[in-house]
């Protein structure tokens, strides 16, 4: 038996929603924008995920698009910022994806833009006073673009807060909310967005297909040319069946939300209880309390020559987890996120990320192989 605790990387998909998506495998293979029966079978069904999709960001249906994941609404949101709306100052914060952070390389190199990265502290937290001020200097059409919660050591913005600052100063507001959809309620009405970002296989929904928010105010031009898809937004043949499973992962995540939070939070405390009375001078990158997105424990352990080899040995014991995000974990390349929180490079920083599939029980498995991993001056009473 496996256990898997890289949820962060990616979830397993739910039952309910491979079930869902093989009734339309086998039954729907109507071109949604074909005028016929079969087609208009196919796009009811499009149109009924956006449906569930905006009713739980409490958004109007025509705020949803589709798109084949985080890494693609993110580039949509900013890449289109630049192109449409005239802005010409963008703030983020140098723990944010690389799908993010190479964007804003990418459009920097063709566009004259002023980029400024926040500096965080050492769980990730960034100052609002200073992105206040920054704001203060309105010279600027500016676009704030910062995560709800980081993919590698959990730390969570005050997304209330910022929006409203950014309502504030009168400055567009977009998040990379990937590892939030599906684990918080997000209100759009509530909370002034301009856009956000999510991707099924983050809550149990499959992989290659996620959407965008775009707050209706903002009148952007395609960023895919093609067809009409997408209210002419993005071009291309939808994917159906991948579009139709996301909305049935975020129903069954968001019915479930409590209950699956209260079983993660204390798995989660567990690891955390169970860390510190076993192994000597442990340490966390992540919070541990709800500043923390609570699927995500950033684990740093003392430094030993055993560190190395720890991920790979947990593996080979049947435990998945990472050293950091899945897209940098194949990488010779440390973690940006680490170098910016400025994480001792002489200690090993362990990701496990969990779901509601985990137990306690598979925590003192975990911690067994952990403690026998690890060298005896390091156990605590071994
Ligand atoms: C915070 C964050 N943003 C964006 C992405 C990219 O999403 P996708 O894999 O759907 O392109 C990820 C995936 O790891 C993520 O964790």
């Amino acid at each position: 038996m496996r256990i898997y605790l890289d949820n962060a990387a990616t979830t397993p998909i739910c039952p309910e929603v491979v079930e869902v998506m093989t009734q339309v495998l086998k039954e729907d293979f109507g071109n949604p924008s074909s005028i016929h029966t079969e087609g208009r079978k196919s796009r009811s069904k499009i149109e009924m995920a956006r449906k569930q999709i905006a009713t739980h960001l409490n958004c109007s249906i025509g705020e949803i698009y589709f798109t084949s994941g985080g890494t693609e609404s993110n580039n949509t949101a900013l890449k289109c910022s630049v192109r449409d709306l005239g802005v010409t100052r963008i703030i983020s914060c140098e723990t944010e994806h690389h799908c993010v952070l190479h964007t804003l390389d990418t459009i920097c190199d063709c566009n004259e833009v002023e980029v400024i990265l926040l500096k965080p502290d050492s769980y990730g937290a960034i100052d609002l006073n200073e992105l206040e001020t920054l704001l203060k200097d309105d010279s600027k059409k500016t676009l704030v673009s910062l995560m709800y919660a980081n993919n590698e050591i959990g730390c969570l913005i005050d997304f209330d807060k910022v929006a409203e600052i950014c309502k504030t100063y009168n400055c567009l507001f977009h998040s990379d909310t990937v590892q939030a959809i599906g684990h918080y309620k997000i209100d759009v009405e509530k909370t002034p967005i301009s856009f956000l970002s999510g991707a099924a296989h983050k809550f149990h929904g499959p992989k290659g297909v996620g959407f965008i928010y775009i707050n209706s105010e903002n009148i952007i031009k395609p960023h895919i040319d093609g067809g009409s898809q997408e209210r002419k937004m993005r071009g291309g043949t939808e994917n159906l069946y991948g579009i139709v499973g996301m909305a049935k992962a975020l129903d069954l995540a968001m019915d479930a939300l409590e209950e699956r939070q209260n079983k993660i939070v204390e798995v989660r405390n567990h690891l955390i209880n169970r860390l510190k009375e076993s192994i000597d001078d442990i340490a966390f990158n992540s919070y541990e309390d709800e500043r923390s997105l609570y699927t995500v424990l950033n684990v740093s352990f003392p430094p030993s020559d055993k560190s190395d080899l720890l991920l790979l040995n947990l593996d080979i014991a049947g435990i998945s987890a990472s050293g950091g995000s899945a897209c940098t974990s194949g990488a010779e390349k440390g973690s940006h996120v680490l170098e910016a929180i400025k994480a001792d490079p002489k200690r090993k920083a362990i990701r496990f990320s969990f779901s509601h599939h985990n137990t306690k029980e598979e925590i003192d498995i975990l911690m067994d192989k952990l403690v026998a991993l690890y060298p005896k001056e390091l156990v605590i009473n071994p």
